[in-house]
């Protein structure tokens, strides 16, 4: 059984297939596709992206995966002496990337440790806001938390941020799909979201929304033949520079980008709310069927959660895992840790054929479970 699909997302059958179509016309006609046809399929792709999020198209960046997006944000966002903000329930790698950049530029990275459990979206906002360092000039918070599996209150952190001019980068890797998304009304200053995970288009797709305000600070890792050259750079080439210099940063695979339109086309035909609804129907089941039978909960409210939940193992999982002859535990408290999580996660993988994280969160294990 695979109850992982919010690790690394599942490709349609159909947007694979879209995939290998525009691999094989690219080899057909190498010229013909890369030269002539590909800028004009990208912008499609790009309107019907910005008609299902509720944005412009010009002001979105197609990047390979929200990764690259987050580290384009706070590479170009800050510098020596500024403050970072993030919380402690953010992703793993965007943790390292947070402390790298703040290394590199001399900015100052406060991290917030969130304290859990949390009851309501109005307790997590008051903690940032008695957290958040006045004269922070960015704060990063994620859409859904992985480890966690908290879909945190976006628009109301928008809002706080702004009231005190601090600019916002939400790191949406799950929100495609999994919420709906007005980014116009949400008015994050940067919004980066994977299109790989719950929108089910082919991995290697993803995008960066970017205020037009900002856009001259955003740009791309790679500089090559999409950058406008400077006698070309008037105010109004402005939109169509920031689109061509993420479009063309040098020869590579588009494919998954372009069949992110057939992803679209699914949610459009089956309708976004009927996918979601099921989703969460799926989601809230399992839920229900493992907290009866292991006489435990959920970390946060399921109405905190998207289409995914952390529910709590019973405690003969733990006892399992410490008293397992290969696991020698370091733990200097009681309570489970992160090794503890491994080796149960391991155990389900090797012996009983069930791919599902198992996280550790404050001394306790849970399996992390998606409703797809
Ligand atoms: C919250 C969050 N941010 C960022 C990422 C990184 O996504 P990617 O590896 O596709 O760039 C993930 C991946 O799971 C994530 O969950």
């Amino acid at each position: 059984a695979f109850i992982n699909h919010g690790a690394f997302g599942a490709a349609l059958r159909l947007a694979q297939q879209e995939a290998e179509a525009w691999r094989r016309r690219c080899e057909q006609q190498p010229l013909l596709f890369l030269d002539r046809d590909l800028f004009s399929q990208l912008a499609r792709v790009m309107r019907e992206l910005a008609a299902f999020v509720g944005c412009r198209a010009q002001d979105l960046a197609l990047v390979p995966n929200a990764t690259t997006g987050l580290l384009l944000v706070m590479r170009g966002r800050v510098g020596p002496g500024e403050t970072l903000f993030s919380l402690d329930v953010g992703y793993g790698s965007v943790k390292k990337m947070l402390a790298v950049v703040a290394e590199q530029t001399g900015a100052q990275h406060v991290q917030h440790t969130v304290q859990l459990p949390l009851s309501s979206a109005e307790e997590l906002v008051a903690q940032v806001a008695a957290a958040m360092p006045a004269g922070t000039k960015l704060a990063v918070f994620d859409a859904v938390t992985s480890n966690t599996a908290i879909r945190l209150p976006i628009q109301q952190l928008v809002q706080l941020c702004h009231s005190r001019g601090v600019e916002v980068l939400v790191d949406g890797a799950h929100a495609l799909g999994m919420l709906p998304l007005d980014l116009h009304a949400l008015a994050a200053d940067y919004f980066v979201t994977n299109c790989h995970k719950w929108l089910c288009a082919p991995r290697g797709s993803a995008f960066l929304h970017v205020q037009p305000r900002h856009q001259a600070h955003v740009r791309p890792l790679i500089i090559s033949h999409g950058k406008q050259s400077p006698s070309l750079a008037r105010p109004s080439a402005q939109a169509v520079g920031f689109v061509s210099e993420f479009i063309w940063d040098g020869c590579r695979d588009y494919a998954p980008l372009l069949a992110v339109s057939t992803a679209l086309r699914a949610w459009r035909q089956l309708g976004p709310e009927a996918v979601r609804s099921y989703q969460r129907q799926l989601l809230h089941q399992a839920v229900a069927l493992l907290t009866q039978a292991w006489d435990t909960g959920t970390l946060v409210p399921l109405d905190m959660c998207g289409s995914m939940a952390l529910v709590q193992l019973p405690d003969a999982c733990l006892a399992a895992a410490q008293s397992a002859a290969e696991h020698i535990s370091t733990a200097a408290a009681p309570g489970a840790t992160s090794a503890d999580g491994k080796w149960v996660q391991d155990s389900l993988h090797y012996q009983h054929h069930v791919e599902c994280p198992i996280k550790c969160i404050n001394g306790c294990l849970y399996a992390r479970i998606s409703g797809a």
